[in-house]
């Protein structure tokens, strides 16, 4: 059955002792980033912070932090298989589910408008990083921006830098939907600023939706319809025709003028690293909208984060798709730690030169390529989800002068902290599936593996015998 808002899955994630609750008065200038931080990193639970300094409004943060389990459970699966959510997600996907509209919800049971529409003691005002330019209410904000032309919704998570009660930051690379949204709006309506609705606390599927890419249309909101198995039911905003769910905790409304940018940052990344170098979009509130005792709801970004989860979760099924009809490749994997920059792929090798095509074809697609700077491949006796056994590979299997790949001067993300030119990265390709062409040319067999599965798994047959516990 698919949660009717947030709070019924807060609730779930309670009964099954995946969440606590703080009722210790916190610092949000300080403690939420120590006690989101220290949880995340521990592989703790969600946590919500009922009690923070400075504002009623209760603090739901680290709601996916880095478990799968807690991920799948958003889709109504209890596992921590990664696979089996990830094969779900591209089942459902599949099958986008239109929004349903109604009249009302409990996103409208309080409407502030004109002076009264401030973030100023209703939003919890948290520095989630040490080092951050400021206090950002937009770390899980769903952006809703509508096509100027077609009328089509996109939905998409962007940061937000407070800078009063009624205006902040939205710093959409120019890649995004909403930016590109933003753009056409440009040309279109010159000099007016374009409505444009940020949401807060809906269901679970709307978050992790707004946080994908996903080709459209539909929408996220048909998307997200689709994740949970039944459409979402939307209401109007206030104050333009843009659609927001209904269950809601909280709702910005309000206006994005073209061309107006001004410094971002700096803000701790999923990388791990503190973004310094970021100009961002200004977005004015004119409404808000939210529920009784609302919940607002945030993350902490940095690393590790759950941004770096639902990125995975998002990203992993587009490469798949990608690169499943490409002959020879059998999976992929972005290991968490990799933060989006890195690809393994396993691999079946039948021609020389397959390999190197894989690598270049990944580089080359505009949806990935800017992110994902190091490929990895072995071949299909690897485990792609075990670290170990992809170092083993690369350690065994790889010449340097032979394997690599190296591509200077690419488009990469400018989160990539390392590079020392904004936006250019270089691409490393490693091939540790082990040069079978070349021995079969030396007229070599490839050397063999030392390991006897046969008489290992008679050992196994009569373990009890050896008396070994
Ligand atoms: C927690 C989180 C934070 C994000 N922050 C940003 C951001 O500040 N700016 C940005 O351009 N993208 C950000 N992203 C990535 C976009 O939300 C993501 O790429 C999304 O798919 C955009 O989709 P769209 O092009 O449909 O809007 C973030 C994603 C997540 C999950």
């Amino acid at each position: 059955m698919p949660y009717k808002d947030m709070r019924e899955f807060v609730d779930v994630l309670e009964k099954k002792g995946l969440l606590s609750r703080i009722g210790a008065e916190v610092d949000p200038e300080w403690e939420i980033n120590g006690v989101t931080h220290t949880v995340t990193s521990e592989g703790g639970p969600a946590v919500l912070f009922e009690n923070v300094k400075g504002t009623s409004t209760p603090v739901l943060s680290e709601l996916f932090g880095r478990s799968w389990r807690r991920l799948g459970l958003a889709m109504d699966l209890d596992t921590t298989d990664q696979v089996s959510i990830r094969a779900e997600w591209m089942k459902r996907i599949e099958e986008p589910i239109d929004p349903v509209l109604v009249d009302s919800g409990p996103c409208k049971e309080n409407i502030l408008t004109g002076e009264r529409a401030s973030m100023d003691g209703l939003f919890p005002m948290v520095r989630w990083h040490e080092g951050d330019g400021g206090y950002y209410p937009g770390t899980l904000g769903m952006l809703v921006t509508a096509d100027p032309e077609t009328g089509d919704q996109n939905v998409g998570c962007y940061r937000m830098m407070y800078r009063s009660g009624t205006e902040t930051g939205l710093m959409m690379q120019p890649f995004q939907g909403g930016a590109q949204h933003l753009e056409k709006w440009s040309r279109l309506h010159p000099g007016v600023a374009m409505p444009v609705a940020v949401v807060f606390g809906a269901d679970p599927c709307y978050v992790l939706a707004g946080g994908s890419k996903f080709d459209q249309p539909p929408s996220e909101d048909a998307y997200a319809g689709g994740l949970r198995g039944e459409a979402i039911e939307v209401v109007t905003c206030e104050d333009s025709g843009l659609k927001v769910p209904a269950n809601a905790e909280l709702v910005l409304e309000g206006l994005v003028m073209p061309g107006e940018m001004d410094k971002d940052g700096p803000f701790g990344e999923f990388t791990g690293f503190l973004d310094h170098q970021s100009r961002c979009n200004i977005f004015r509130i004119t409404t808000i909208t939210h529920r009784d005792d609302p919940i607002f709801h945030g993350e902490r970004e940095g690393y590790p984060s759950e941004g770096g989860l639902i990125y995975i979760l998002g990203m992993e099924p587009v490469v798949l798709a990608k690169l499943q009809s490409v002959e020879g490749v059998l999976d992929v994997h972005m290991p968490l730690s990799g933060v989006g920059f890195e690809l393994i792929i396993s691999m079946r090798v039948t021609s020389r030169g397959q390999v190197r095509q894989v690598i270049q074809e990944v580089f080359g697609d505009p949806d990935v390529g800017g992110y994902i700077k190091h490929v990895t491949v072995v071949g299909e006796g690897i485990d792609i989800r075990n670290r170990d056994d992809v170092a083993w590979a690369v350690a065994t299997h790889v010449q340097a002068d032979r394997d690599l790949l190296i591509i200077p001067r690419c488009p990469q993300t400018s989160l990539d902290a390392s590079q020392t030119r904004r936006n250019w990265g270089t691409k490393l390709g490693i091939d540790a599936t082990g040069p079978i062409f070349d021995y079969q040319e030396e007229g070599q067999d490839f050397p063999s593996l030392c390991d006897d599965p046969d008489i290992k798994a008679r050992v196994k047959a009569q373990w009890d015998k050896y008396g070994i516990t």
